[in-house]
């Protein structure tokens, strides 16, 4: 076992919604394989904004020249644990400001330095209402990871029409990650970063495949009335994709969403 905890943030504002809910999962996946775990708040702890002070002295000592308890708090925790889950909520299409300011003042302070190479890592974005954003909401999140140089797990596209599936698929990565969490390796090349990056599932989707994304979610949780209807509408939209018709094919598949949505929500 190793002796080192992994360490869950849960970047809402809301301590017990659906974040914190899939953080949980994934630590409860890590429990599962034998690590400790530790769960914090970022809502106890919000980052104050990197002012880009000059000279730029915290990339040599590695520490923010202001006095700021909330990042001196999250970075040491970061900095110490044997694996990280972030979640974010996904608002307007992206992170929460109190993730953002995070992974901005750790990219000012250790990203030339890199300490966190090869730590192991996984990303979770909650898009709860719309489902908008269920990809581009996560982008940042690894990207965040990819220039810290962690290695990580890929990403589980979460929205409230998936919940039930994402927080099963989060606790298995969450199980990953605790094996993970006995042996870091870090990263000998940037080559080899780079293409363990571009490995990874979803975040290189398009808006139109995004979207496409959605509406199989939504389609799925339509339930069985409409659900199978609504599937071939999503095999007429991925037709049109096929000859070339994308303005038609993503307006199909927005109409689907919409139909599906209804559908999903009248259960
Ligand atoms: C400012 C704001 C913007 C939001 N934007 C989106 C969005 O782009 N896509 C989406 O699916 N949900 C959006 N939501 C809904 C949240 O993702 C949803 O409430 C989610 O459950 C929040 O996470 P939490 O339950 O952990 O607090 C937004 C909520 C807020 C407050």
């Amino acid at each position: 076992m190793s002796s080192k905890v992994v360490l869950g943030l849960v970047g809402s504002p809301n301590r017990d919604a659906r974040t914190y809910q899939l953080v949980q999962a994934a630590l409860a996946g890590a429990e599962e394989a034998g690590a400790r775990t530790e769960l914090v708040q970022m809502a106890d702890h919000v980052v104050d904004a990197c002012k880009d002070c000059l000279p730029w002295v915290c990339r040599d000592n590695l520490k923010c020249t202001y006095d700021d308890p909330a990042f001196e708090l999250l970075s040491e925790k970061v900095l110490s644990c044997g694996a990280l889950v972030l979640g974010t909520p996904i608002y307007w299409w992206d992170t929460s400001g109190m993730v953002r300011y995070l992974m901005l003042k750790m990219f000012r302070v250790y990203a030339r330095q890199a300490p966190l190479n090869g730590l192991p890592a996984f990303g979770i974005g909650v898009a709860g209402g719309t489902g908008n954003g269920l990809v581009s909401g996560l982008r940042p999140v690894y990207h965040f990871f990819q220039m810290m140089r962690m290695r990580v797990l890929g990403p589980v596209p979460a929205t409230r029409f998936n919940f039930a599936e994402a927080q099963e698929a989060i606790k298995a990565r969450g199980v990953e990650l605790g094996r993970m969490a006995e042996e870091r390796r870090p990263f000998a090349t940037d080559e080899e970063r780079f293409l363990w990056y571009d490995e990874l599932p979803y975040l290189g989707l398009s808006r139109q495949e995004e979207r496409r994304l959605l509406a199989g979610m939504t389609t799925a949780a339509a339930g069985e009335d409409s659900g199978p209807r609504l599937a071939q509408q999503l095999v007429h939209a991925d037709a049109l994709a096929l000859a070339g018709d994308q303005p038609a094919a993503l307006a199909q598949i927005g109409r689907t969403y919409d139909a599906g949505v209804k559908a999903f929500e009248s259960r």
